[in-house]
């Protein structure tokens, strides 16, 4: 029997067909009260293990269970094997492409059946052929994938694809009775704005050019990534007059001297430079940071965690009915 923390109208003696008498587990109490209890009882509701001398447990009958109930069991008839799904593989890659382990789609289904609820978000962060966002997605959850394989474009895309356009029969489809829709979004990982020189001094990576630089930088600091046609250090902004500027230079007295007269008194700047001379309070419209420290401090590198601490991360226009919002932008813009 299930206890439930301690009730003391539910501290009572067992006593098993067999002999043995039991009590409620140290610090727990029964499930039930003695009188339900004896009327479970007399109607043949108490399993006393094969031995009739074991700790009582009631029976449930699945007709009074809802929904599923976990069982560690789970046979191939009701889940799949690993030859179902090298099938459900070959009937969406065709049969030369096919990966060492996939997973049934009704596999997934169980789990995402006994953890999940339409509409959650389920995240599979090494999705290989996509499998879990395919269910998901058949399954009205939303997903996010991530995959660092080229296998993304070549499987997962496509796979998403066919889901998307009702083009895939395989797998769940008919369980779910799923005829397409929905969509997602995909976004590809910048390369690491900082490395290490052959000294060992972070830089700014050279994969980047200075646009690049401008909005990851805007990301970090908060700002809104908007740079202006006419005024080359506005940017991005966070308010109507606080503006942000991102240069690979050094800066001098004489050319902060010279942003500051611009920005004037009803404006200020974010300045965020490779190094800088002089005194940066000299100027009270203007914030001056060396990059590599500024973006050093919104990371925790050299930590064990080295997740990045970027709040205001891409949102995708309100869609009228999201199924799956994986990584997508599909003209494959860097996130
Ligand atoms: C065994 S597969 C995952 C299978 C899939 N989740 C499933 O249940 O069928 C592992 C995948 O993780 C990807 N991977 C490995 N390291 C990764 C990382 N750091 N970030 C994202 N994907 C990664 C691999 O390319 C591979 O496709």
């Amino acid at each position: 029997m299930t206890a439930q923390g301690y009730r003391p109208n539910q501290m009572y003696e067992i006593k098993a067909p067999g002999g043995n008498v039991f009590t409620p587990p140290e610090g727990r109490c029964w499930s039930t009260i003695e009188e339900r209890f004896k009327q479970l009882l007399s109607d043949g509701r108490i399993f006393f293990g094969m031995n009739n001398n074991s700790q009582p447990n009631i029976i449930r009958y699945l007709s009074e269970v809802e929904g599923h109930v976990p069982w560690t069991w789970w046979p191939h008839d009701e889940v799949g094997h690993t030859d179902e799904s090298k099938k459900e593989m070959h009937g969406l890659f065709g049969k030369i492409d096919s990966f060492d382990t996939p997973k049934p789609e009704r596999l997934i289904k169980r789990v995402l059946e006994i953890a999940t609820n339409t509409g959650d978000l389920v995240l599979d962060s090494f999705a290989g052929s996509g499998t879990t966002g395919a269910v998901a997605h058949k399954m009205g959850r939303r997903w996010i994938m991530v995959e660092l394989g080229e296998h993304c474009h070549t499987h997962i895309i496509p796979r998403l694809k066919k889901v998307i356009d009702g083009a895939d029969p395989g797998g769940i489809t008919k369980f779910t009775n799923w005829k397409g829709g929905g969509g997602f979004r995909y976004y590809r990982l910048a390369p690491s704005l900082l490395e290490k020189d052959k000294w060992g001094n972070w830089i700014i990576s050279k994969d980047y050019n200075p646009a690049m630089l401008a909005e990851a930088l805007c990301k970090l600091e908060g700002f809104t990534y908007a740079p202006s046609d006419t005024v080359y250090w506005q940017q991005g902004r966070s308010t109507e007059s606080d503006f942000i500027y991102v240069t690979t230079q050094t800066l001098g007295p004489e050319q902060l001297q010279a942003l500051s007269d611009e920005v004037g008194r009803e404006r200020s700047l974010l300045i965020l430079c490779s190094a800088f001379r002089g005194q940066p309070d000299a100027w009270p419209n203007l914030t001056v940071k060396k990059i590599p420290k500024a973006v050093l401090a919104k990371c925790e590198w050299g930590h064990d965690d080295y997740s990045l601490n970027v709040e205001n991360l891409p949102r995708a226009p309100e869609a009228p009915k999201p199924m799956g919002q994986l990584a997508m932008d599909m003209d494959g813009g860097d996130a």
